[in-house]
């Protein structure tokens, strides 16, 4: 037993699955082949987990890692009604909503908070402390840096890739203390595939970053920008942003 890791009572199956003393289990929910449920992990009622997922997760530090971790169980709770991939992986102090789908081998890093109606694709890493606003989709492979913010309707292309470390050049040997800071995308934003966004940058409501730009500083709200570095293209038309909030506008009451 390595001293570094707390120890775990497991109760086995013939089916490879390997569930904590104290979790919770919902009604009608499915348990695929090969599961590990680590504990403080609540399952909610009708949510399928499929083959090989590992729920609550503790991070664990090496000796050259920068980021303290606690490597302590906390509440991991997933709402009812959801769909947790092959080979996902969520870290342990996330709260998932329910109705929430999460692509086969995802892995979500501890103390993120998942929205109801979320769609996460394939292959997307999420940091730690994230938030994902309700019903946002976040497309396979894209990389969701830690401390990043996607408010609500957000929709975030194939493989975009996020960033919270301007001073990764000193930073990296203790040289400058980190300044991290995430990106906020705003509600009803679209980011198209492989956009890269740089530390702290907020995309504003309802604006468009089209494929492949590199964003560098603020996108103001309903507009569309491009390039490298991005630069405004054109406003988004009147009556698309009079449609997109009056669709909205009751779960805005
Ligand atoms: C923003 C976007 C919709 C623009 O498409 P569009 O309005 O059809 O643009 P057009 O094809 O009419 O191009 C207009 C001009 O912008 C340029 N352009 C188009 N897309 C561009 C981009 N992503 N970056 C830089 N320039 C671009 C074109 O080359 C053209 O330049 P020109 O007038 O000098 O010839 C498109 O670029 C985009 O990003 N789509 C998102 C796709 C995506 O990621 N979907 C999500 C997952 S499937």
């Amino acid at each position: 037993m390595n001293s570094h890791f707390p120890s775990v009572l497991f109760q086995r199956d013939a089916l490879g699955r390997a569930i904590a003393q104290g979790v919770h289990v919902g009604i009608d929910v499915h348990l695929g082949n090969n599961i590990t449920v680590y504990p403080a992990v609540h399952i909610g009622d009708r949510t399928i987990v499929m083959d090989g997922a590992v729920l609550g997760r503790i991070p664990i530090a090496s000796k050259t890692t920068t980021r303290p971790v606690r490597s302590t169980f906390f509440d991991l709770t997933i709402g009812p009604n959801s769909i947790i991939g092959c080979n996902v992986i969520l870290y342990t102090g996330s709260k998932v909503g329910s109705d929430v789908l999460i692509g086969d081998l995802t892995s979500i890093r501890e103390d993120c908070v998942i929205g109801n109606g979320v769609v996460i694709g394939r292959g997307v890493m999420v940091l730690y402390e994230c938030i994902i606003g309700s019903f946002s989709r976040i497309q396979d492979q894209a990389h969701l840096v830690g401390n990043m913010v996607i408010e609500e309707h957000v929709f975030i292309g194939m493989g975009v890739v996020t960033t919270n470390d301007n001073d990764i050049y000193r930073s990296r040997f203790g040289l400058v203390a980190p300044r991290l800071k995430g990106p906020v995308i705003r509600k009803f934003a679209v980011v198209g595939a492989g956009v890269t966004i740089l530390p702290g940058v907020e995309i504003g409501e309802g604006s468009m970053v089209a494929a492949g730009a590199v964003v560098t500083q603020d996108v103001p709200a309903w507009t569309l920008v491009a390039g490298v570095p991005a630069k405004h293209v054109k406003n988004i038309p009147d009556d698309w942003r009079q449609q997109i909030e009056s669709m909205h506008s009751i779960e805005q009451c």
